[in-house]
């Protein structure tokens, strides 16, 4: 499958290595503002680098398009793509605001282009063997999911607007969505309401860095979410040193964000450093060891308990416990890559979609709104895996 990429930054380079170790996809063409950017995209990979998405999406050699542009540009990439009848893999969150969310759906739908919202974590290949359990039926039914995540994520060099929460700053947008999109899939996707509280504990870079949100859904089950971006406890510890996305961790690193902000002076100076994690300031990575996942995450069955592991998943039943391990794939993001495949070449339906991301978009604004106003927040969007 011939793949086009709009905008070469971090999340690009997450995904660029599983792109690159895929034996049925080429990377083809991409759209970068930076001319230095498109230059180097060539002769890395000697395709097409141009100057804007609307370009890119009428390239006739580009298939699909993978939008890793930021949040708020979503709308207007995935607009390009469905006008030329392209299909997306755009990046999460589906949009920051819902408006524009439901015009991208409406967008895909009218132009009868796949579009799925991801790499979230939900791709990840112990969650979907989770699912894969929770659904064969064999523990009886899913009661209760556990997940949270103790990062770096609020010192990660930013730009300006992903320190401001209404232009889709700050872990909720970022961050939450990928728990959301892991627990709606344990838990069958319709969830009914949401209780949660935020927190944005540091002036300096004064988006929530912090929450915790109980979700219902409606087939009684309910999941507690949490998480911490504010660089202190790291739970990767717990994920026996398997950071986030598959790489074995160096413990001794402890303090390593925060260390290199302090040095950063200014909004101009920390997007700087930001671009300097981007493709064509750094070489891409070799994939990954082992699969990604975004902290603990444990789902209760009326039968067993799951506990998910960068190496697979571990089965407590009643009597006895056990380990399943996770399948091999050449690197960590394959299973999102074989959903593109699948769904472009073969027309198969991928359970992220447009209304997926649209029904954890909502999700998102209801934790703020929740946290904002004290109150249980009814969801309307939802949609069933
Ligand atoms: N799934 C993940 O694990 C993951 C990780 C990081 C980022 N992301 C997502 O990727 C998206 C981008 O975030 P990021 O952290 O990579 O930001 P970034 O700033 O590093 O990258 C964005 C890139 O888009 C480019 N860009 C801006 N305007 C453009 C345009 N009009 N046409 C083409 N390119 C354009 C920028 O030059 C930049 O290289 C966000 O939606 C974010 O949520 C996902």
């Amino acid at each position: 499958m011939r793949l086009g990429v709009a905008g070469l930054g971090r999340g690009f380079m997450l995904t660029a290595p599983s792109i690159l170790s895929h034996p049925g996809i080429a990377l083809v063409a991409a759209a970068a503002p930076r001319a230095e950017t498109r230059a180097a995209f060539e002769a890395r990979f000697g395709g097409r680098a141009h100057d804007s998405v609307e370009a890119l999406c009428a390239d006739p050699l580009v298939e699909a398009v993978y939008i890793a542009t930021p949040h708020q540009m979503h709308a207007d990439h995935v607009a390009a793509a469905a006008l030329a009848g392209k299909a997306v893999l755009v990046e999460k969150p589906l949009a920051v605001s819902m408006a524009d969310g439901e015009r991208m759906v409406a967008a895909a739908e009218a132009a009868g282009i796949a579009m799925i919202v991801g790499p979230s974590h939900s791709f990840d290949g112990p969650v979907a063997q989770a699912r894969e359990i929770i659904a064969s039926g064999r523990h009886g039914r899913l009661r209760m999911v556990q997940a949270f995540n103790y990062t770096d994520f609020l010192y990660r060099p930013r730009r300006p607007e992903e320190l401001v929460t209404d232009q889709g700053g700050g872990v909720i947008f970022s961050q939450a969505v990928h728990q959301i999109d892991i627990v709606r899939l344990l838990a069958g996707g319709l969830a009914r309401s949401v209780t949660a509280m935020t927190g944005a504990w540091d002036a300096a870079r004064p988006t929530e860095g912090a929450y915790a949100a109980l979700v219902d859904f409606e087939n009684g089950a309910f999941a507690n979410i949490a998480y911490s971006g504010y660089a202190h406890f790291d739970s990767d510890e717990w994920m026996g040193w398997v950071g986030e996305l598959g790489h074995d961790k160096d413990e001794a690193a402890y303090g390593k964000a925060r260390r290199a902000l302090a040095d950063v002076r200014g909004a101009e100076e920390e997007a700087a450093l930001k671009r300097r994690r981007t493709f064509g300031a750094e070489d891409i990575p070799p994939p990954a060891p082992h699969h990604e996942h975004f902290g603990p995450v444990i789902a209760s069955l009326e039968g067993a308990d799951l506990r998910l592991s960068p190496q697979g998943v571990h089965v407590y039943a009643n009597t006895e416990r056990h380990f399943l391990p996770a399948p091999a794939w050449p690197a960590p993001r394959h299973g999102v890559l074989e959903r593109l495949i699948g769904a472009v070449r073969r027309g198969e339906r991928v359970v992220q979609d447009g209304n997926w991301g649209l029904a954890s978009l909502e999700l998102c604004h209801a934790i703020l709104q929740s946290a904002r106003g004290g109150e249980r927040v009814p969801l309307r969007h939802q949609v069933a895996v």
